[in-house]
């Protein structure tokens, strides 16, 4: 048995949003694919996790075994979507690009799912990298969407492309290795042309194509 959790980060609902098109046809792919999928929705454009204040770092700085109750109920919102990602084999993550990084939401959900002791290990000892994932095995999708153009290496605004690098940076919380990501990404559209259409093309075709091969 498969687990996906599907994470939707945009604010337009399901009729007005590409990403949110892209998450469901990964989902109804690999569940058409494989021959048991257990899927686990989150939907973080919808209701957006809360963010960091200085209640949540007490909390979760403060050891399991010394916590006060108020500490364990800060840390509820955070602990329920760290053991999503606990059970998942495979995070499909709806990402469009806002102000070129990713949508206020989907950091915050990162925040509350980057927890020391729960999905990483501190220690300096380690020396210059002190940090070490707690998680691993996991497989990431990223299904993107962009009103502009020219985000990948290479391309006419890849130093403004501020969401795939955060993404792959904060991945490893998630149990991610950095060949354990995959990136489909819509762009143009702003444009509303030919070239936004063959794009969602390549998207849907790109987004099918990597569900049945995780299928198995
Ligand atoms: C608040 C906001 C900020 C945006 N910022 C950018 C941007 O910086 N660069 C870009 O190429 N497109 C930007 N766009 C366009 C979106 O990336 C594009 O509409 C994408 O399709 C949104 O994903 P969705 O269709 O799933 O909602 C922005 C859209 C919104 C609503």
């Amino acid at each position: 048995m498969l687990t996906l959790l599907k994470i939707d980060a945009s604010a337009q609902l399901e009729d007005r949003s590409l990403t949110r098109q892209l998450t469901t046809l990964f989902a109804d792919t690999l569940r058409e694919e494989a021959s048991q999928v257990r899927m686990i929705a989150r939907d973080v454009g919808r209701a957006p996790p809360p963010f960091v204040d200085h209640r949540f770092i007490h909390a979760a700085f403060t050891p399991a075994e010394q916590r006060e109750p108020w500490m364990t109920g800060v840390l509820k919102p955070s602990d329920a979507l760290i053991d999503e990602v606990l059970a998942a084999d495979i995070i499909v993550m709806g990402a469009p690009m806002y102000n070129y990084g990713m949508p206020a939401a989907l950091k915050a959900w990162f925040d509350q799912v980057a927890r020391i002791g729960r999905t990483f290990s501190f220690d300096l000892d380690r020396g210059d990298f002190p940090i070490e994932p707690m998680l691993s095995g996991k497989k990431l999708v990223v299904l993107s969407s962009r009103g502009e153009f020219g985000f990948a290496e290479g391309g006419v605004r890849a130093d403004s492309n501020m969401l795939d690098p955060a993404i792959a940076a904060c991945a490893h919380y998630l149990g991610v290795a950095r060949d354990g990501i995959q990136t489909v990404a819509i762009e143009y559209q702003e444009f509303k042309d030919e070239r936004h259409r063959k794009s969602v093309e390549t998207a849907r075709e790109r987004t099918v194509e990597i569900a049945r091969h995780l299928a198995g």
